[in-house]
C-alpha cells in the first residue's frame, strides 16, 4: 500500500492540520518528518482546543499510530509537556513512536537562536526562537545529540562534554552570556530519557513493515514549500526540508512507496517572519484578511503578513513537490472582497516572468502581475456541497486548478470537518 505525503504549498500555516484530520479516518500511521516545535496546529481534544507543536495530530485517533520521524528535531521537555497535556484530557499516548535518529534540541540551541537573531540586527530572520536552526546546524556539523542518546548516559555525557565546551565559549566570549552547566543538562535529559524510552524506536523499519502489510501511512509536513531550506526563499526559511523529498529522508521510506502528494494551499497567502512576499497587501485589504482569517501564529502569536493568492508560487510548489492534488483552505475568508486579485506572473525589472526568479535579488524586486476575478458577497461557510457555492467562488477554485496545473480536490470553508467540500 503506497504512502501519501501532505505538504504546505506556501509559507506554512496553510491549514495542514485540518487536511490531516480529514485524512485520519483512512490512515493507520501519521508521521511528522521534519521541523520541531516551531510548527503548531490547533486541535479539538475532547471539547477543548489544544495547541500541539510536536505530537502529530493523528494522536487524537485511537486507531492511528503517531510517529515522530528521523528528520524531526525534538525538544524532549516540550514533547513530554504535550504528552502530559493530552493524557490529562484522557487521550492515550502510549502508541506514540519517536525515531532514535531524530536530533535533540538542547538548551544551548535555544540560547543561541535568541542571541544570534539579536546579533543579526536588521537582517533578522524572525525565527520562532525554538532552537531549530542551531539544532539542525549541529546535525549537519555532526556534533548533534540524538533521541537514542537519551537512553545511554555514558554516550550522552561524552558527546555533551565535547560540544558544551565549544558552545559555552561561544555563548560567553562571543555573545557575553553565562555558560551552561553540563551536569544540570545531563540530569534533566536523562530524566526525559527515562520517560521517553518506551516510545523510542526504529521508525523507518516500523513504517516499511506497515506498508508491506497493507497499512496506510500519511507523511505530514510542517511549515511549507517556500520555507524549505533548499527550495524556499533562502535565507528566510526554516532549517529543514518540508518539501515532498524531505518526507522520504525524514521518514526513511523510498520514493516508490509514495503515490499521492497533496498540496495544501490557502485561497490567499500568508507568511510570518521576514523575507520576500510579492503579493503582500500592507493596507486595508491585508488588515481585512488578518481579521477575517484570524491570521495570528499558533506558536508565537505573531500577526501574519497577508496578500492575494499567488499562482506563480503554486506552480513552483507543484513542480518541486510533484503534487497530485490540491486541498484549498479558507475560501470563506474571501467572501465580500470584490474584485479578488490573483497574482499570475511577476514583473521583474520591466520584464514579465512566469516562474519564481532563481536569483534572490530578483525575487525581492518581483512585482505582482494581477488578474482580477469576480468576487461574491454572501458568506459561504454554511454551504454543504461544491454546487452550493456562488458561481464566482466556483470559478475561483477552477481558476486555481488551471493556473497551478493541479486539480483542487477539496475546498475548506471553515474550521469544522463538515465545512469541507469535494470539488468535482
Ligand atoms: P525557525 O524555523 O524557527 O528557524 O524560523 C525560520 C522561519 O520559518 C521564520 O520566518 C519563521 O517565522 C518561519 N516558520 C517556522 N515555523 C513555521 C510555521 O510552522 N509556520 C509558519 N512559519 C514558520
Amino acid at each position: 500500500m503506497p504512502a501519501t505525503i501532505l505538504v504546505g504549498a506556501q509559507w506554512g500555516d496553510e491549514g495542514k492540520g485540518k487536511a490531516t484530520d480529514l485524512l485520519a479516518d483512512e490512515m493507520d500511521y501519521v508521521v511528522r518528518y521534519q521541523g520541531g516545535n516551531n510548527a503548531g496546529h490547533t486541535v479539538l481534544a475532547g471539547d477543548q482546543l489544544l495547541k500541539l507543536h510536536l505530537v502529530p495530530s493523528g494522536i487524537l485517533y485511537p486507531h492511528i499510530v503517531s510517529v515522530i520521524g528521523d528528520g524531526v528535531v525534538v525538544d524532549p521537555a516540550v514533547l513530554l509537556e504535550e504528552m502530559d497535556e493530552l493524557e490529562s484530557r484522557g487521550i492515550d499516548v502510549s502508541s506514540l513512536l519517536i525515531s532514535g535518529n531524530a536530533h535533540l534540541v538542547m538548551p544551548y540551541h535555544l540560547e543561541l537562536d535568541r542571541v544570534t537573531e539579536r546579533h543579526l540586527g536588521r537582517q533578522q530572520l524572525g525565527t520562532t526562537k525554538r532552537g531549530i536552526g542551531p539544532a539542525y546546524a549541529d546535525k549537519a556539523a555532526r556534533i548533534g545529540l540524538r533521541v537514542q542518546d537519551l537512553v545511554d548516559e555514558k554516550i550522552f555525557r561524552q558527546k555533551l562534554d565535547v560540544v558544551l565546551k565549544e558552545k559555552n565559549l561561544v555563548l560567553s566570549k562571543v555573545y557575553n552570556r553565562l555558560p551552561l552547566e553540563g551536569e544540570t543538562i545531563v540530569e534533566r535529559y536523562m530524566d526525559h530519557g527515562r520517560r521517553l524510552a518506551p516510545h523510542i524506536a526504529d521508525t523507518s523499519a516500523v513504517l516499511s513493515r506497515a506498508l508491506r502489510e497493507g497499512k496506510r501511512v500519511l507523511l505530514e509536513g510542517a511549515q511549507g514549500t517556500m520555507l524549505d531550506l533548499d527550495h524556499g526563499t533562502y535565507p528566510f526559511v526554516t532549517s529543514s526540508n518540508p518539501v515532498a523529498g524531505g518526507a522520504l529522508t525524514g521518514s526513511g521510506l523510498g520514493p516508490r512507496e509514495v503515490d499521492r502528494v497533496i498540496g495544501v494551499t490557502k485561497a490567499y497567502v500568508t507568511r510570518v517572519g521576514a523575507g520576500p512576499f510579492p503579493s503582500e497587501e500592507r493596507g486595508e485589504i491585508g488588515e481585512t484578511l488578518v481579521r477575517r482569517g484570524n491570521e495570528f501564529g499558533t506558536t508565537t502569536g505573531r500577526r501574519r503578513r497577508c496578500g492575494w493568492f499567488d499562482a506563480v508560487l503554486l506552480r513552483y510548489a507543484a513542480r518541486i513537490n510533484g503534487f497530485t492534488e490540491l486541498f484549498l483552505t479558507k475560501l470563506d475568508v474571501l467572501s465580500g472582497f470584490s474584485p479578488i486579485k490573483v497574482c499570475v506572473a511577476y514583473q521583474v525589472d520591466g520584464e514579465r516572468v512566469e516562474d519564481v526568479p532563481f536569483h534572490q535579488s530578483a525575487f525581492h524586486r518581483a512585482q505582482p502581475v494581477y488578474e482580477e476575478a469576480e468576487g461574491w458577497r454572501e458568506e459561504i461557510d454554511g454551504c454543504t456541497s461544491f454546487g452550493d457555492l456562488p458561481p464566482a467562488a466556483r470559478s475561483y477554485v477552477d481558476r486555481i486548478s488551471d493556473l497551478g496545473g493541479v486539480p483542487v480536490r477539496s475546498v475548506s470553508i471553515g474550521p469544522s470537518r463538515a465545512q469541507t467540500l469535494s470539488a468535482p
